[in-house]
């Protein structure tokens, strides 16, 4: 059968002309600092891929209107054939695709990958995490329950904030004055059109510097020697095994965590009922934290200034060493900058709370901090409660 197939082929095509090409990318040595981190990359893609093809299967009964987007969720996950299992692959997918694609970053990022020649990797890389944060958010309101409608309502209002646009951008991403059907029109469109379109072609870009590039040595910029082939290990078979096996794992992760912490959907949108406490997704967290700290302005420029630092990184960092022992600057700013993000996401997820510790009960402030239960006389109240009196009702 496979015979006769190929034969089919090459009676139309010059095959041999293909297969060259073919088998150099195939057996392309990597080189020998090539480890099990280096499989993050394709580990990245999978979950894109498995994020398409879940996706492809919720668009069969999703309606994105207002009065069907809840319904409609509920009906796949109770009604449609296997419905619960790929909402729930395509919830948690989207959670750990952003914690994979994050790793990546911080491989490459201790291995000092981002320096020259690969600084446009680094930087087509730095729009791939930033477009997967924008899948989140939008992915995020398109159940239409309470949670997802009043974390959007006060996510939009942040973007109000911002100097001269600010208005203009609160008004276009919500389609109007209220987050509403409008609203979930462009999310909709945003996630599952023009979203997809774009991470692929980057990610096509990405995977084509790579290719060209090839991955980095742990040489000092400048003397990087090309690996030859009989040196380094081969991409096929050896890293290919190391990338299945890998994959295999996270499979039986995304299926397990699927099946034995499946997401609620929770309530209704109900724009009159404001929930107690909302918070934005985990991954939001830190950069929620933060604006809470500053005066709105101040916290909108603190926050923004994180994603041009990133993209900038490989034109900052000048040093031409490439093994993190031998970077004690951007190892110690890049430390700093990952403990900041956990303790501040640390603090966003226990704030606004109560919270048992050690047998006494504390009311956790905006800001993070415990009180105890009967000092919270004076305590401020929440972006959500605020937000909550601030809002106009609507129809
Ligand atoms: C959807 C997201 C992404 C996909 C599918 C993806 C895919 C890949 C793959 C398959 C590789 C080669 C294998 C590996 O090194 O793991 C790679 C390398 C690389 N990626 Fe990504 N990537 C993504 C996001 C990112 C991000 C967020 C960054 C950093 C900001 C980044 C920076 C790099 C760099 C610098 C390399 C070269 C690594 C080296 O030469 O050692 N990538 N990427």
């Amino acid at each position: 059968m496979k015979h006769r197939l190929k034969q089919w082929f090459a009676e139309r095509f010059d095959l041999e002309q293909l297969k060259g090409p073919v088998q150099k990318q195939l057996h392309k040595p990597l080189p020998k600092n090539i480890s099990w981190a280096h499989t993050l990359g394709s580990m990245s893609l999978f979950l894109f891929v498995s994020q398409v093809l879940t996706g492809i299967l919720l668009l069969i009964y999703y309606r994105p209107t207002v009065n069907e987007a809840f319904e409609s969720v509920k009906f796949i996950m109770t009604k449609s054939y296997m419905g619960w299992l790929y909402r729930q692959i395509h919830a948690w997918g989207a959670n750990l695709m952003l914690i994979v694609v994050f790793l990546h970053m911080l491989r490459t990022f201790i291995t000092g990958s981002y320096k020259k020649p690969r600084e446009l990797t680094w930087v087509f890389g730095v729009f791939l995490f930033l477009l997967t944060l924008v899948f989140g958010f939008t992915g995020y309101l398109l159940p239409w329950n309470q949670l997802a409608y009043w974390a959007t309502t006060v996510g939009t209002e942040v973007a109000g904030a911002i100097p001269v646009l600010g208005e203009w951008i609160k008004t276009f991403l919500r389609g109007g004055f209220n987050v509403g059907g409008e609203t979930l029109s462009r999310f909709f469109v945003v996630h599952v059109i023009i979203l997809p379109w774009v991470l692929f072609f980057i990610v096509l870009i990405h995977l084509v510097l790579v290719r060209i590039q090839g991955i980095a040595t742990m040489d000092p910029v400048g003397s990087e020697k090309e690996t030859k082939p009989g040196e380094g290990t081969p991409f096929f078979p050896n890293h290919v095994l190391k990338e299945g096996v890998v994959f295999f794992i996270l499979l039986g992760i995304l299926i397990t965590l699927s099946i034995l912490t499946p997401f609620d959907l929770g309530e209704k949108a109900d724009p009159l009922t404001t929930p107690l406490a909302i918070k934005p997704e985990w991954y939001f967290l830190p950069m929620y934290q933060v604006i809470k700290y500053f005066p709105k302005l101040v916290g909108i420029f603190v926050v923004g200034i994180g994603p041009l630092f990133l993209l900038a990184w490989p034109l900052l960092d000048k040093s031409s060493n490439r093994h993190p022992l031998h970077r004690p600057i951007s190892m110690t700013i890049g430390i700093l900058a990952l403990l900041s993000l956990l303790i501040l996401g640390t603090m966003g997820y226990f704030s606004e709370s109560k919270r048992h510790f050690f047998g006494k009960e504390y009311d956790i402030d905006i800001y993070g901090i415990p009180h105890l239960v009967s000092s919270n006389a004076n305590r401020r109240p929440s972006l959500f409660e605020a937000e909550k009196n601030k809002a106009p009702a609507v129809p």
